[in-house]
């Protein structure tokens, strides 16, 4: 069977994704990349926002279509919307063969096999939150990865912890990915052991509270130590990190460890008091200065990212100039601002009108990326003249693409900045030194040190 799988959301679903394409390849199932041969259709989903859904509706409403016509393709939807809807999916495009939620990945050889057998749709939903035990082995979907296979030539991402509990009001993710859980570290550095072994230089640990990870005594900052330790390993990452409750263990592993990447991922969504207090963020704007203030102290050339939301419901023209403000003052080498969408069931969809209109929430987000285009091209063009060792990841999308450039590649540098310039496509995976020549708000350009 060919089978094709569309990847949509967060890290969370990219790494899920490269472990099913293992467990299919390994049941002789054959991955491809056209979605018009495949035999089953799978889509791995994302609930975050709206327009997230709505994707993958007109993506179904399409395949079902075509199904109605007569191929008899098995259409699967995977991850946090088939966690969220569940059985409506089936209802609502006659023609989904599958449902499986986040923690039922495991099961979708046996899915597929139950559909191919005539049994009719198969729904594969997690347990309700409660249910769900802390002690859980989170780890035994990520067993089953085939360490050759990775995201990126020599980059992989690797799950530290599974679910939220934070709850901020906005926020589906602790609904559809369940209570946080961490893997025991043992079994980490294993698995960072073996994707070594396959060539891996580069590990970006993964949480959606990854600052949070502890298990039997053993926090993030001792994890990274230990990983830090691993001959053949040269990046390591962590992403997202909560701004409550930080552990400035963490700030000196940074600064300490010469393998952790000077990049934080952290999070503000707003840089108004009242604005985090209606979201349940835990945490002032004071104290997320404060907490930027010491990362920069601690950790010399540290990259920040933030991510904000525009138009929450009572959003005020102040409020949306302290997030403004924020970007400014805290110097983020980029951020993620979005508008905010409604999700039915959380706190803010039940008990607060999304009371901004559509116009002002664009038009807060258009300003707000305004702001963030300023600081980050002065970031980065405060890096032109300097030499950076970039990860080469291959060749640049043609939108970065310099006139008159032969073979144009694209890679990171430690703090993750986009780095584009000349070099042999061979160089995938590799380590190189640029001279930085020219910068955008959003790229670097440079030279090949030879
Ligand atoms: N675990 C990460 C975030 C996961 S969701 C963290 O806690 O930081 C990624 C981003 O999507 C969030 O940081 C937030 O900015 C945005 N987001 C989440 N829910 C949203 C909603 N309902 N509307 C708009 N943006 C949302
Ligand atoms: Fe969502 Fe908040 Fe958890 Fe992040 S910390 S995943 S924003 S509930
Ligand atoms: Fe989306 Fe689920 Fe990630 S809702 S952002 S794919 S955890």
């Amino acid at each position: 069977m060919k089978v094709h799988l569309k990847t949509m959301g967060c890290q969370m679903n990219v790494l899920d994704s490269e472990i099913l394409r293992s467990l299919l390849a390994s049941s002789g199932m054959e991955m491809t990349d056209d979605a018009h041969a495949a035999d089953v259709l799978l889509y791995n989903t994302c609930s975050v926002r709206e327009q997230a859904e709505n994707k993958v509706h007109s993506h179904l409403g399409r395949a079902c279509g075509k199904k109605a016509d007569g191929r008899g393709v098995i259409i699967g939807v995977l991850g946090c919307m088939a966690q969220r809807l569940g059985p409506e999916l089936v209802k609502r495009h006659r023609g989904v063969d599958i449902v499986a939620g986040p923690g039922q990945l495991g099961r979708l050889v046996e899915l597929i096999q139950l559909v191919a057998d005539g049994g009719g749709p198969q729904i594969a939903m997690d347990p309700p939150r409660p249910e769900i035990k802390t002690d859980d082995k989170i780890e035994f979907f990520d067993h089953k990865r085939d360490p050759n296979r990775c995201h990126l030539p020599g980059q992989a991402y690797v799950r530290i912890m599974r679910g939220c509990d934070k709850f901020c009001a906005y926020c589906i993710v602790p609904y559809v990915r369940g209570p946080e859980r961490s893997r025991p570290a043992d079994d980490i550095i294993e698995e960072v052991r073996r994707l070594v072994d396959a060539g891996v230089t580069q590990v970006t640990l993964l949480g959606q509270t990854v600052n949070s990870y502890r298990s039997g005594g053993v926090g993030l900052a001792d994890l990274m130590e230990r990983l830090d330790g691993l001959a053949g390993l040269k990046r390591i990452r962590f992403v997202t990190s909560y701004p409550g409750d930080f552990d400035h263990a963490i700030f000196q592993a940074m600064r300490s460890l010469p393998k952790v990447c000077e990049y934080l991922h952290i999070p503000a969504q707003s840089g108004s008091d009242n604005m985090l207090r209606a979201m349940g963020r835990r945490y002032s704007r004071g104290e997320y200065d404060d907490l930027i203030a010491v990362a920069r102290q601690t950790v010399p050339g540290i990259a920040i990212v933030g991510d904000f939301i525009v138009g929450f419901p009572g959003e005020a023209e102040e409020d949306h100039a302290a997030s403004a403000d924020l970007i400014r003052q805290s110097g983020y080498k980029n951020s993620f601002i979005f508008k905010y969408s409604p999700r039915p069931g959380t706190t803010g969809a039940k008990r607060l009108a999304d009371d901004i209109p559509e116009d002002v929430k664009r038009r807060r987000n258009r300003e707000l990326l305004a702001v963030q285009q300023e600081v980050s091209l002065a970031d980065n063009r405060a890096m032109i003249g300097q030499t950076a060792e970039i990860l080469v990841e291959g060749p640049s999308p043609r939108a970065d693409k310099q006139p008159n450039s032969q073979n144009q590649l694209v890679g990171r540098t430690r703090t993750d900045h986009i780095v584009v310039f000349d070099g042999a496509e061979n160089l995938a995976g590799q380590y190189a030194d640029v001279k930085i020549t020219n910068a955008t708000a959003l790229t670097l350009f440079g030279e090949l040190n030879e």
